[in-house]
């Protein structure tokens, strides 16, 4: 009788103590609502009922395209100067080459990645190369370039991609695949999934010197890669987000999407502290991943997590996005594949990959139609005024739409909407860069930020359709028009579902 009494007083004093909680907890967040509702206000200064702006907010757009990319390809293309303003977003968007040259390499200092680009990736990126600007951003690329061109290592990442592409991806495919002569039957797989969990072996070792083994059939996808998937696709959300005060108010309360983007991010750092704990115990002289490399300049902890964390994020999606992307063309391009088969056999062994200009070529006009990095922005420091004329105002987002860029009558001509790789290909056989310059077609950007893993990911990109290819047919059962989900790299909604047929009886 006596216990059930303190129970039930006990009962009524927390419920009391709850009231008085909440009481105190709403009068600490009227004054933020206030705020946020003024931040609102605020932002509605940039309403505007223009057709685009209009037809952005209300996503009309959406019944007459398949992407949000498509419809400004098709705007942009519609403009004279290739530029157009999207008012609510305080975005000036362009696909004209000379703009983007201006801002990518002659007024270089006016337009670095900015606050707000800082604020959406900070949590996940810290002080990386991918989010630094200035003396932090200088220090890390003079050195990354450096190491990335050093010779052991490049040797080094030429070794863990041959040894992840035989020792897991081709195991992995002959494991599911068909003989020629069998009814179409066999295992589907998403070979989307398949190239992400092969590139963030590969940069998990490029960076960290750490095998996470996503590729390994028997073990299940790593806490590590699971929680960084997390972390990147909830920062994208954060990016394409009309009112970004909702994240922070979100992120303040730690509640929702931010609560789980905080989780991961926790998982991530929890993971990386540890590798360079195990690190410095085993000293780290003698081997040549980009952490061990850095360790011996940078003391602080936080910092050499943070340069790691943006090399994955950079190297990871991107070849993955490429190599998916690249399949469902070749799917759909017999002669293409002939093509790149019949160079294969007449350079002979593996080992030239560096020879094989016609299948540079063929990852190239893949990547103009559909690059990896779809559209990039920077935030204007002070006025000024792009080569076409157009006036940007101070802390404008501008922004270079690269797949609207490989689609332009001008620059590719009547046919550029046909996957031909020969249009890289110079009269002498040789692989030729770009047509007339990076700033035409800047799938690894362009400028004093060009992309530092551009070698690494063609050598790794070209290893891995060579291996592919030679022993392989593809068969892609869901290649209709591209659909991209939201994220920092395009992505396939719902994957490349395709069969794997064998075309040479390999003895394993
Ligand atoms: C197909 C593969 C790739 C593509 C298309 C690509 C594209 C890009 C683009 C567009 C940027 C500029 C991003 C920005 O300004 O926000 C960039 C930067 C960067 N990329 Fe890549 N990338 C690829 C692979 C890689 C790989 C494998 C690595 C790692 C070794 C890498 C490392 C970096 C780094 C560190 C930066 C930042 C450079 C700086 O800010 O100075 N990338 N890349
Ligand atoms: C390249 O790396 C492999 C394996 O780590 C090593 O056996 C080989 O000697 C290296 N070659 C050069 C030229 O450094
Ligand atoms: C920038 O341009 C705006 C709009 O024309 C103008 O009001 C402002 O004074 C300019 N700022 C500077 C520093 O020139």
């Amino acid at each position: 009788m006596n216990t059930t009494h303190t129970s039930y007083m006990s009962t009524i004093r927390t419920l009391y103590s709850l009231e008085l909680h909440t009481f105190f907890l709403l009068l600490l967040v009227c004054p933020l609502l206030l705020f946020l509702l003024l931040l609102v206000v605020k932002s509605q200064k940039r309403w505007c009922n223009c057709a685009i702006c209009t037809a952005y907010v209300t996503s009309s757009w959406a019944s007459d395209y398949p992407n949000l990319c498509d419809w400004l390809t098709d705007l942009l293309r519609q403009s004279p100067t290739h530029t157009i303003h999207i008012h609510v977003l305080g975005n000036i968007i362009t696909a004209n080459p000379d703009n983007v040259e201006h801002m990518l390499r002659r007024n270089f200092q006016n337009y670095p990645k900015g606050k707000p680009f800082s604020a959406i990736l900070g949590d996940l990126l810290g002080q990386g190369i991918f989010n630094a600007d200035g003396e932090s951003w200088h220090f890390q690329r003079k050195m990354a370039a450096v190491e990335l061109n050093a010779a052991s290592v490049r040797n080094f990442t030429v070794h863990i991609v041959s040894s992840e592409i035989s020792n897991r991806l081709l195991p992995l495919l002959d494991s599911i695949a068909i003989d020629n002569s069998e009814l179409p039957d066999g295992e589907v797989i998403d070979l989307q999934d398949v190239f992400r969990r092969f590139a963030f072996d590969v940069m998990c070792k490029v960076s960290f010197g750490l095998d996470p083994g996503c590729l390994e059939l028997s073990l299940p996808v790593s806490e590590f890669a699971k929680a960084f998937d997390t972390a990147s696709m909830l920062s994208a959300r954060r990016g394409a987000a009309a009112f970004p005060f909702i994240w922070k108010a979100k992120r303040l309360f730690n509640i929702g999407s931010e609560r789980e983007l905080k989780r991961a991010i926790q998982m991530v750092n929890s993971l990386a502290n540890e590798v360079i704990r195990q690190r410095k115990n085993l000293g780290f002289a003698s081997t040549h991943d980009l952490l061990s490399r850095f360790m011996g300049s940078v003391q602080d902890d936080k910092y050499l997590r943070d340069i790691v964390i943006s090399f994955m994020l950079a190297g990871r999606d991107t070849v993955a996005s490429t190599l998916t992307l690249f399949f469902l063309q070749l799917s759909k391009h017999t002669r293409v594949k002939n093509s790149i088969r019949e160079e294969q056999e007449r350079i002979g062994s593996c080992e030239k990959l560096s020879n094989m200009q016609y299948l540079q070529a063929a990852l190239y006009e893949s990547m103009r139609l559909y690059p990896p990095v779809q559209f990039d922005s920077k935030f204007c420091l002070e006025n000024d005024t792009l080569a076409d004329g157009t006036f940007v105002r101070k802390g404008t987002r501008v922004t270079y739409h690269c797949y609207a860029m490989g689609r332009m009558e001008e620059v590719w001509g009547k046919d550029w909407a046909e996957f031909r790789p020969e249009r890289w290909i110079r009269d002498d056989g040789k692989f030729s860069f770009f047509p007339e310059s990076a700033f035409e077609c800047p799938i690894f950007h362009a400028g004093p930020r060009e992309c530092i893993g551009k070698q690494m990911s063609l050598m790794e990109m070209k290893a891995v359709v060579a291996a592919v290819i030679k022993r392989f047919d593809i068969e892609v059962l869901n290649g209709n028009s591209p659909k991209f989900a939201l994220g920092l790299t395009a992505c396939l909604n719902g994957g490349l579902l395709v069969q794997v047929r064998r075309r040479i009886q390999t003895k394993q």
